[in-house]
């Protein structure tokens, strides 16, 4: 059909090398937008997770649309190096590292003025950090990692990653920061994973969904106080922090009400994969996914296609392979799924569908899909506008 958005897209890729992936720009641009509307009026920036991105050309774009948006998040030590190396800055690592190499490389980069801050959450890694920079000569940056989880009883509502889940272990670990010269304490982080990255609508997830949104609601009041206190309890010491990061794409609204709170992280958003359908306040545009080639016809009305699974990282579930996309109401089938080399649609829509054209899928995820393909092929006003290299593409894999 000549106006759907099948055709839109198939037009655009079926004679080019496939599979391939994509970043429509238009829908990138608006979520870019729409993002930065939705933390406006609450003096926040915004922090882009760069794992949800993986591509330093649109990391770039999304930096240089709006002053709103301020420093990445990165996801390994090495990947924080190769950022800074290719001119980026205010580089926020997410995760502890403790590699000592990258560890003193980056403390090297902080010796040459570059803002690259490490994640902490216990002594051993302040040790560590403290031993680095002060073999440098330096003073390194770090950021404690708070854990934002809801312990409830028979249920663990959040995600295992800090120790530091009270507000007096917390205390403690600022305290100990008086025995290690060489460190600053810069940041203060809290991921409320459980709600900025749990939609309420997912159909994998069932009857929880009924529950999903009381248990965010409860979760938002216990970490929103843990969070007031540890800040206010740094403030009583007279340390100033550079910043104080929450969030993701899922929680702009919660987090922007936390006045202690100075920026939210953002990644997803951006490319609004599949598992960001499901959420109740907002809605972002699909802004990337993957075209596969139609190869063979197996029977009436199956469409078998070369590539598509490319299944996303995380508790094993059906939401966790690609999405069907266009054309609309494509299916596909539960014997195969995405396949490593080959995926059966079935499809009993209006559309004429022929061997070498094309089948379009989103990634249940962001970043990922970045991992499979060297470049986004860049759409934009029904127009194939250039390519942009992912982190792959550049030769590169962090994790
Ligand atoms: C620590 C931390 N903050 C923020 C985010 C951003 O979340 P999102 O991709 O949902 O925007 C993530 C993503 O996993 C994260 O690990």
């Amino acid at each position: 059909m000549k106006n759907s958005k099948y055709h839109y897209y198939n037009s655009l890729f079926k004679n080019q090398s496939l599979p391939l992936a994509y970043c429509d720009l238009d829908l990138l641009d608006k979520n870019i937008k729409d993002i930065a509307n939705r933390t406006a009026n609450a003096h926040k920036t915004i922090r882009i997770a760069s794992k949800s991105v993986r591509s330093t050309s649109i990391l770039k774009r999304i930096l240089d649309s709006h002053s709103i948006y301020k420093g990445l998040m990165c996801f390994s030590g090495s990947e924080a190096l190769f950022l800074s190396e290719s001119g980026f800055d205010d580089l926020l690592l997410g995760y502890p590292i403790v590699n000592a190499d990258e560890i003193t490389k980056i403390c090297e980069a902080t010796k040459n003025a570059k803002t690259i801050v490490l994640m902490v959450d216990c002594i051993q890694h302040l040790e560590q950090i403290n031993a680095i920079a002060n073999a440098i000569g330096t003073i390194q940056a770090v950021c404690i990692d708070i854990d934002m989880s809801t312990s409830l009883p028979g249920l663990h509502f959040g995600v295992m990653r800090s120790p530091i889940t009270s507000i007096q272990k917390a205390k403690k670990l600022v305290d100990a920061f008086e025995k290690f010269p060489n460190i600053k304490l810069s940041g203060v982080m809290g991921y409320e994973a459980q709600v900025a990255g749990l939609g309420e609508n997912n159909p994998a997830n069932g009857i929880k969904n009924y529950v999903i949104p009381f248990l965010k609601k409860y979760s938002n009041s216990d970490y929103t106080y843990r969070r007031r206190e540890v800040i206010a309890y740094i403030k009583s010491k007279n340390i100033t922090l550079d910043f104080v990061n929450a969030g993701g794409t899922g929680s702009i609204e919660s987090s922007k009400k936390e006045d202690w709170v100075t920026e939210i992280t953002v990644g997803s958003g951006f490319y609004s994969p599949a598992l960001f359908d499901y959420y109740e306040n907002f809605k972002h545009e699909p802004a990337v996914g993957f075209a596969v080639q139609i190869v063979r016809k197996p029977s009436h009305n199956i469409y078998t296609c070369l590539g598509g699974g490319y299944i996303a990282s995380g508790s094993i579930g059906i939401d966790k392979q690609p999405k069907p996309y266009l054309p609309e109401g494509i299916k596909l089938s539960e014997n195969e799924g995405t396949g490593e080399v080959q995926t059966p649609v079935e499809y009993n829509g209006k559309e004429q569908l022929s061997i070498g054209d094309t089948i379009l899928f989103r990634h249940s995820k962001a970043g990922e899909l970045c991992e499979r393909f060297n470049q986004l092929q860049l759409v934009s006003a029904g127009k194939i506008v250039g390519s942009a290299l992912t982190y792959r593409g550049e030769g590169k894999c962090f994790l």
